[in-house]
């Protein structure tokens, strides 16, 4: 596999599962990674949280509640505690017995197989943000996957904080809902690569500004085949979808030529 840094320029567009594959199986789980790679995917995104006793698991909210059987916020539980949660049945009595993963879990599977996309959530209160860096940082150099990993954030100074300690790590701003700046703006204060937003935030002016100044779009959630038509119009390169069997097979058909 090419690191990263040669990958993204030698394609002209790449599949993102996003929580793995989110619509066919419970979002972060392993099941959801393991559809996701099955499904061609060449990234996998997936959120990360840390645990009370410091581990980074794989977990979108900051509390327990909607994807769990659990109760309460994330950082006040254990890693082993919250392993023994289920976190499947939520989706569908058929994942019944799925455990929220480490990070460490999660790139066991990933590794070698395609990219991993982390998204770094925003800290909360009271939070030593440092610790929960670092642990994402042991885990990745741990496992080798320094080049193989993008690493994006709501949280821009948490980009900049890994960008300055590390400057071969690569990053995505993803943009801040009502955050009128262009890609190049914030990019000059992160040092980003790449650049991130929603369908509804992919205006031309954004997509202009960021290929002016060699800057590679991703767009989250492209799930239909009008949402892909759009985004590829809109020259978006990291392609994010809860479907990435279903947009792989577009693109495979090339239904939507470059
Ligand atoms: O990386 C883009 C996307 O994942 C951000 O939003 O809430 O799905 O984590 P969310
Ligand atoms: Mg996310």
């Amino acid at each position: 596999m090419l690191p990263l840094r040669q990958f993204v320029p030698s394609v002209q567009q790449f599949v993102v599962g996003h929580r793995g594959s989110s619509g066919t199986a419970p979002e972060n789980t392993l099941a959801s990674v393991r559809q996701g790679l099955e499904s061609g995917a060449d990234m996998i995104e997936l959120d990360v949280q840390l645990t009370a006793d410091h581990e980074i698991i794989v977990f979108h909210d900051v509390v327990l509640g909607r994807t769990t059987d659990g109760k309460g916020r994330v950082q006040a539980a254990s890693l082993s505690a919250i392993q023994s949660l289920d976190a499947g049945s939520w989706f569908s009595e058929e994942y019944h017995g799925e455990i929220v993963p480490s990070l460490r879990q999660a790139i066991e599977l990933i590794r070698g197989k395609a990219y991993l996309n982390i998204e770094i959530k925003p800290p909360q209160q009271d939070e030593d943000y440092h610790i929960r860096l670092e642990k994402i940082l042991e885990c990745i150099f741990d496992t080798q996957m320094e080049q193989f990993t993008l690493f994006g954030s709501f949280h821009h100074g948490a980009l900049a904080h890994l960008k300055r300690q590390y400057p071969i790590l690569h990053t995505a701003a993803i943009n801040v809902p009502n955050d009128k700046r262009l890609p190049s703006e914030i990019a000059s204060e992160i040092g980003c690569e790449g650049f991130i937003c929603s369908i509804r935030e992919l205006t031309r002016k954004r997509s202009e500004d960021a290929l002016q100044n060699n800057i590679y779009l991703g767009v989250y959630t492209v799930n239909s085949s009008e949402d892909l038509e759009f985004a590829l119009s809109r020259k978006a390169k990291a392609i994010a979808t809860n479907y990435p069997g279903r947009i792989c097979g577009y693109l495979k058909h090339k239904y939507y030529p470059i």
